[in-house]
């Protein structure tokens, strides 16, 4: 049976081919704890009340094989989430048509949800709500993972605001793989505040999944072809696909749009511009609108970053959005030609079409984007339980694996400086020592960009600060930060020290922050931290 996606033991051998055999194998044995039980908890946050009036969302989502038609020719063998609503509003889940990604789901803040996931893949499975702040039995820690054939039920409200969030797999060393194949979807939610606005709405609201992928000439996805170095760098693809598809065009009327950009890529790195020119309008980040909306020439986009767009068509005829060229790091010093040369053949940081935009009728009149979007309370540095003293996570290689404080992870283990206090706000720094003097060694000493992600919460960037060794490269994607708004993954890129407050609110228990360069997490660079009240 060599079907594609790969199931665990076709992956293993196609692994065992290549110099990824060895860090590979050692991910053999995947624990499969039994369904965890719906969270039995009643949380408040003021201003959301669960309304007794609107009944839960109920949904029914399986996670499996299938195929779907991707380039000319042969349909690929894709892992996908089907989904439909056993009670509740239909429209609350949008299906992409012919797409590998699921559904996307449309609530409402205050919205109860509940999901009953079914893993029909080979493998153990698990789902993360990806920027939902929801208690830690719902937030699909590996070790919640779910054997094939068995069930999980998760029951939750959605507390956060207006944004666009998003669900793919968690299970242990097995994240990468399975959002490659398919596994991921959208989670959209709204609120009071933002319905006020008037936004861009319905057709003229448009969700948009960035991805890369490698294709075979059966048409088949192909992963981790470079083994172990793609397990460094992360693995790159040499097809751009917008929702689930390559050379897209946009047909849109020559009205106002949002768009919603996702970079769902396992570890892609994007520089989005409009190719001629016109600059950004940035409405919202990961964790919903800003307070104003902000221009840029060019935004950067790593692995799990959401960024909205307001764009009026009506003052275009066709467009086109691109990804320009920067320097990624990795693609410089020791790792550049050589032994290490064999990777992608479209590396981080290469010139890239992403979508075409082809502007026809006249839509709906264009209102103009009002000034002011949504407050955002502002944490302040003295409000911080450590405000002088920044609990600092340094990234830094050792050995041939990309680590956190020098740690990888484990599956229950949390150590002393990944405790904190339920109700503080704190102030975290990521420090990036990665090609760095002093950090890693040898030709190991790989400059890479980790996209650092906390699960659970939304943060503030409150400051960032470069090495002088680093300045020449980073400029070239710094002015692409969108750091104003609600966060939950920042791109630390070499040389680079980032810094944010987070509060710790509703939930105890132990959550996950790791880079979001899926090939990275796999590989441990991912750490539990946990909520003590
Ligand atoms: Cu979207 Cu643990 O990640
Ligand atoms: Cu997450
Ligand atoms: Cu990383």
């Amino acid at each position: 049976m060599a079907s594609n996606p790969l199931s665990r033991r076709d992956f293993l051998k196609l692994a065992g081919l290549g110099a990824g055999a060895t860090i590979l194998s050692a991910c053999g044995i995947i624990p499969a704890s039994p369904s965890a039980p719906a969270a039995d908890v009643t949380f408040s946050t003021p201003g959301i009340t669960p309304s007794p009036t609107s009944p839960a969302l109920i949904v029914d989502l399986t996670a499996a094989r299938t195929t779907v038609p991707i380039l000319s020719g042969a349909e690929t063998p894709v892992w996908r989430y089907q989904a439909s609503v056993r009670d509740g509003a239909a429209e609350s889940l949008q299906v992409l048509d012919g797409s590998y990604l699921g559904p996307i789901f449309r609530v409402k803040r205050g919205q109860r949800i509940q999901v009953k996931l079914k893993n029909e893949l080979p493998d153990p499975t698990i789902i993360h709500w990806h920027g939902l702040h929801i208690p830690e039995e719902m937030d699909g820690h590996p070790r919640y993972a779910i054997a094939p054939g068995k069930t999980f039920d998760y029951d939750f409200t959605v507390l956060n605001r207006a944004g666009m969030y998003w669900f793919h797999p968690h299970p242990h060393q097995l994240t990468g793989q399975q959002a490659y194949f398919g596994l991921a979807g959208l989670f959209i939610v709204s609120d009071d505040e933002e319905n006020a606005l008037g936004l861009p709405s319905g057709e003229y609201d448009l969700p948009l999944v960035i991805q890369d992928r490698m294709f075979d000439a059966a048409n088949r996805m192909v992963y981790m072809v470079n083994g172990m170095m793609d397990q460094m760098t992360g693995f790159l693809g040499d097809t751009i696909l917008v929702n689930g598809k390559p050379d897209t065009i946009l047909d849109v009327k020559a009205s106002a749009y949002r768009l919603r950009l996702l970079n769902g890529s396992n570890s892609r790195i994007y520089k989005l511009a409009w190719q001629d020119d016109t600059p950004l309008m940035v409405i919202a980040t990961d964790g919903g609108l800003l307070e104003a909306p902000v221009t840029r020439d060019y935004v950067m986009l790593a692995p799990g970053e959401r960024i909205e767009l307001w764009v009026d068509f009506s003052a275009h005829q066709d467009a086109k959005l691109v990804s320009l060229a920067f320097e990624s790091g990795s693609a410089g010093g020791m790792m550049g030609g050589g032994m290490m040369g064999g990777g992608s053949t479209l590396p981080n940081g290469v010139p890239l079409d992403i979508l075409r935009v082809r502007v026809g009728e006249k839509g709906e009149p264009v209102s103009s984007l009002p000034q002011r979007l949504s407050s955002i309370a502002r944490h302040r540095m003295e409000d911080a339980v450590n405000s002088k003293n920044p609990r600092s996570f340094t990234l830094a290689m050792q050995g041939m694996i990309h680590t956190i404080n020098g740690r990888v992870f484990e599956m229950d283990a949390v150590a002393n400086d990944e405790i904190v206090r339920l109700g503080d706000l704190e102030f975290w720094e990521f420090v990036n020592l990665e090609g760095g003097a002093g950090g890693g060694m040898g030709m190991m000493n790989m400059e890479m960009p980790h996209p650092m992600h906390m699960h659970g919460v939304q943060f503030q960037v409150v400051e960032r600060r470069i090495d002088r060794n680093f300045r020449t490269q980073y400029e070239q994607v710094s002015t692409g930060f969108v750091d104003e708004g609600w966060k939950d993954t920042v791109l630390v890129m070499p040389g680079e020290s980032v810094k944010v407050l987070v509060r710790f609110e509703d939930f105890a228990g132990t959550y996950l922050y790791h880079c979001h360069n899926l090939e990275h997490e796999d590989a441990g660079m991912m750490r539990n931290y946990r909520v003590e009240s």
